[in-house]
């Protein structure tokens, strides 16, 4: 049972591939010894970076599968976190690829969650102005979102994100048996992307996490439902990635639920809701104001309310959550263009739309409603 999905992008496609078990095979996929894979024309070298944490589950894993490829390895660890995220720590990758000696021919390998993947990920875009990079993402959000798209980067004092290039991956390796060992939270957090792409992008994802009896941890998914989901999921990234690399228009509609979502996430310290659990009542906000407006029923928006729930997320604002601060804080969003607030909602189930026309008036009651 594997998946392979090309994201067709002119002069730097590349597969994602999905595979139980694949870790074992990296080496192969990458120089195209595994069985369907596209050789990635590198040279010997290879860095792996890592943090400790992922590195204790997985590391020797991949790293003897590299080697059995033929690749010379090295590997680095970064600390754990997104605190972490940082240009004192890319420093430190830039000064492994010194030590070993990278040339324009090799690889690094980002072997983890989402925060790995963005800074190996701008290490490799920057390094010799620019490497081959393999994502290895070891989180469902890492799987599902950060690992295909080629954003990548790291935080500056002021804001997440703000230092970071488009350089998309060579390869994109998910093994969904790595997210055994994932914390609960983690994964919850990451069911709401997935949910997200069944609102935004396919409805048939929509309808067949409609008819699981659980989706708030991976115990409860059988290996098929998984797969389902991991390879749905990438689809309809990869899906929107190739008809909008750079974000012009359309890519934004992924910034679903994350408009009133990154209000939640600043004004609550990053710490008590998490991105995920953000984006959930983000999203339930978003789909609120889809109706009022007229553009979604009631009965798609209650449905999407109930999956949410399923996944074990939250639908309410925090109760000390100042609405004031909540409606500022959008006019100071990134994704905010011309002093507009820019909104993507939904309009049916599997489709969605950007707008500017979302003014305060049509949010605050929206917002009352969901404290
Ligand atoms: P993360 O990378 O911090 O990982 C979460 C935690 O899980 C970490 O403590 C990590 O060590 C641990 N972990 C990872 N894999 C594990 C495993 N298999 N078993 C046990 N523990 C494991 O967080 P994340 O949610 O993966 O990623 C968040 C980051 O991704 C943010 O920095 C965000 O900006 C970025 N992001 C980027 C994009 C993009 O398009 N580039 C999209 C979404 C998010
Ligand atoms: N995570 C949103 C994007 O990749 O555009």
């Amino acid at each position: 049972m594997k998946s392979v999905i090309t994201v067709p992008l002119p002069q730097r496609a590349y597969n994602i591939v999905i595979a139980p078990g694949g870790l074992d095979y990296l080496g192969a996929w990458m120089t195209g010894e595994a069985e369907a894979a596209a050789p990635l024309k590198l040279g010997k070298k290879v860095l792996l970076v890592s943090n400790p944490v992922v590195f204790g589950h997985y590391g020797q894993r991949a790293i003897a599968s590299l080697e059995q490829a033929g690749f010379e390895v090295a590997h680095h660890l970064v600390p754990d976190g997104e605190q972490h995220k940082t240009l004192e720590t890319l420093q430190t990758i830039y000064d492994a690829a010194l030590a070993h000696r990278l040339e324009r021919s090799s690889c690094l390998v980002a072997l983890g969650g989402g925060v790995i993947g963005d800074m190996t990920g701008f290490a490799a875009a920057t390094w010799m102005r620019g490497l081959a990079v393999v994502q290895v993402p070891t989180t469902l959000l890492a799987m599902v979102d950060a690992s295909i798209g080629g954003k990548t980067g790291v935080n500056h004092p002021q804001g997440k994100n703000l230092i970071g290039a488009f350089h998309q991956p060579s390869l994109v390796l998910i093994d969904p048996q790595v997210l055994r060992s994932l914390p609960v939270r983690e994964f919850r957090a990451a069911m709401a992307e997935v949910i997200k792409y069944g609102v935004i992008w396919d409805q048939g994802l929509f309808e067949a996490l409609e008819a699981c009896d659980r989706l708030d941890a991976i115990e409860h998914l059988s290996d098929d439902l998984l797969q389902m989901i991991l390879t749905h999921s990438a689809q309809a990234k990869a899906d929107v990635v190739a008809q909008d690399e750079r974000e012009g228009n359309l890519r934004a509609i992924l910034n679903y639920g994350h408009t009133v979502g990154h209000a939640v996430e600043s004004l609550t310290g990053y710490t008590q809701v998490n991105h995920g659990e953000a984006v959930a009542i983000g999203m339930v906000a978003a789909g609120e104001v889809a109706v009022r407006l007229g553009w979604w029923s009631q009965d798609a928006c209650d449905r999407q309310q109930r999956l949410i729930e399923k996944a074990g997320l939250p639908t309410r604002l925090p109760a000390e959550l100042d609405l004031d601060a909540v409606l500022e804080s959008l006019t100071a969003d990134k994704k905010v263009k011309a002093g507009k607030v820019r909104f993507a909602l939904p309009q049916g189930l599997g489709k969605a739309e950007i707008t500017d026309q979302v003014t305060r008036e049509v949010l605050r009651p929206v917002l009352e409603a969901l404290r």
